[in-house]
């Protein structure tokens, strides 16, 4: 399968800050921890901190063929209608995703408006959430 794992803002700054929330491994050791553990199918990773890219990112995974996207869209989770729309616009399966377990933090986390758009959300397990996700499209 072709998997495309999107991180947004802040995600670069994993393993460096909140290290008891979101844990000591940076963003490209744990996207090599993924890379290992789906190594009979192709994956991509792409992290930024800019909502536009992000966007473009996932209407471009509609046109790459990919079968499916993990979503760590970071606080634009909690705000960004256009990430919303972008994710409305393509008909490739994408799954939320959080390192953390945002529904048992602040009450703004509570709020996703991704959500309503994605196939599932998975949060909770660290850098497992995007495994569990990815391993959801071979069920
Ligand atoms: C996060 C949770 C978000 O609320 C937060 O803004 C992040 C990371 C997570 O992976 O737990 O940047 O998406």
């Amino acid at each position: 399968m072709k998997f495309l794992f999107l991180n947004g803002v802040n995600l670069n700054m994993t393993g460096v800050r909140e290290k008891g929330i979101y844990g000591t491994q940076t963003l490209e050791e744990i996207n090599r921890e993924i890379a290992a553990h789906f190594k009979g199918d192709v994956c991509e990773f792409f992290q930024s901190n800019i909502e536009g890219e992000i966007c473009t990112k996932i209407q471009s995974a509609q046109t790459e063929g990919y079968d499916g996207v993990i979503l760590n869209a970071g606080a634009f989770t909690h705000y960004s209608i256009a990430i919303r729309d972008a994710i409305s616009s393509v008909s490739v399966p994408v799954i939320e995703v959080h390192i953390s377990n945002v529904q048992a933090r602040e009450e703004f986390r509570r709020t996703s408006v991704i959500s309503p758009v994605c196939k599932g959300v998975i949060c909770g397990f660290g850098k497992n959430s995007y495994i569990l996700a990815a391993e959801s499209f071979k069920l």
